[in-house]
């Protein structure tokens, strides 16, 4: 080879290398923290049945099955843990949001994407959107068919929640949610279907933006306090409070908010009938646990509307505090956190306000 020619291919190759250098620097670098799930579920490869096994596939695999992935974002994968989230629990919470919050002070990490079973996605996104500490984009996404079903919608919803996590629009959002091409305010966001692909919903607030054509749109955001304005993100912890929920009926006994209270519950959160309201022996025996010290919080069995203070209960009076609009997973959450700071009556109500 001539020296000219030598020259040319060597200037071209440093042209390329130079190209690709800087396509990947202005490319977002997203982390992918593996939870498990039905997005990672595996059943018999390519079937309508429903029956599979949550949490099997590991991350890569996952990513195997979206490569285009790869143009949005610099991604990588690390699994936290392989559950079905039926078994979610405060260690993976909290082991979790410590790993977000390490690699988002990292200038090298612009977003995370949480893979996560759908059952109690809304309560892990919650915990996380008060806990966090990063104006950063952090987005849990889930599936309702296995990997290997027919159809399956993980590696659509896989490749949208990078696209939402790498998206400057997406940053001071707080926590999302994002599936079947709608994004959830994590506050707000509950399942309302066990089986369909329609699985989530607000019923207060809808969602606050749509996934068009691989982007994210956005037409409103929660005014609620969450991540860099929550005081909980501040809160280091390695373990959280016991807090156990109530679900209210007709007819009701007052066996199992006595049988919390003995069990060591330090907060009891009543899903109530209607407006958060009590059927007399669970009123008394509610009664009973705050004469113990116990927190009891006062929501709702019913989807949508809020649980308001002091209305046919009287809140102040029997030391009970209202859920405004969060549902009784979201109350407990909250609560949680709420205990880690105080157990005054009237400072967590205030935070039941705020956030
Ligand atoms: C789970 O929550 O892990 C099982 C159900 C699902 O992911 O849809």
């Amino acid at each position: 080879m001539k020296s000219l020619e030598i020259k040319k291919l060597m200037i071209t190759i440093i042209f390329n290398l130079a190209i690709f250098t800087i396509t990947l620097a202005q490319k977002h670098n997203i982390m992918i923290l593996a939870t498990g799930g039905t997005i990672a579920g595996v059943g018999q490869a390519g079937s309508t049945d429903t029956r599979y096994t949550a949490g099997k596939l590991p991350i890569d695999q996952l990513l195997n099955a979206v490569p285009d992935i790869h143009k949005l974002a610099n991604v990588k994968g690390e699994q936290v843990a392989q559950i079905g989230s039926q078994a979610m629990n405060d260690e993976v919470w909290i082991k979790l949001v410590s790993r977000i919050n390490e690699l988002l002070g990292r200038k090298d990490v612009d977003g995370i994407v949480v893979t996560h079973g759908t059952d109690t996605q809304e309560e892990t996104a919650y915990f996380l959107t008060l806990t966090v500490k990063s104006n950063k984009p952090v987005v849990l996404v889930g599936a309702m068919r296995s990997a290997t079903a027919l159809s399956a919608d993980g590696p659509k919803n896989l490749y949208d929640a990078v696209a939402i996590a790498a998206d400057p629009k997406s940053n001071g959002m707080g926590v999302l949610q994002a599936m079947n091409e709608k994004i959830y305010a994590a506050r707000d966001v509950t399942k309302t279907n066990t089986t369909g692909l329609e699985a989530f919903g607000s019923s207060n607030f809808g969602p606050v933006g749509f996934i068009f054509n691989g982007k994210p749109d956005y037409y409103y955001s929660s005014t609620r306090k969450h991540t860099l304005r929550s005081e909980f993100s501040n809160e280091r912890f390695t373990k959280l409070p016991k807090v156990d929920i109530v679900y209210g009926y007709a007819n009701m006994t007052a066996t199992a908010i006595d049988a919390f209270v003995s069990s060591g519950s330090k907060g009891i959160v009543m899903a109530g009938v209607g407006n958060g309201n009590l059927y007399p022996e669970a009123e008394e025996a509610l009664k009973r646990a705050v004469a113990k010290g116990v927190v009891v919080v006062r929501s709702s069995r019913v989807f949508s509307g809020r649980t308001t203070i002091d209305s046919e209960v009287d809140d102040k009076a029997l030391g009970f505090i209202a859920s405004e609009d969060l549902n009784p997973q979201k109350a407990r959450v909250l609560l949680q956190l709420a205990l880690l700071k105080t157990t005054n009556r009237d400072k967590i109500q205030q935070y039941f306000f705020e956030y």
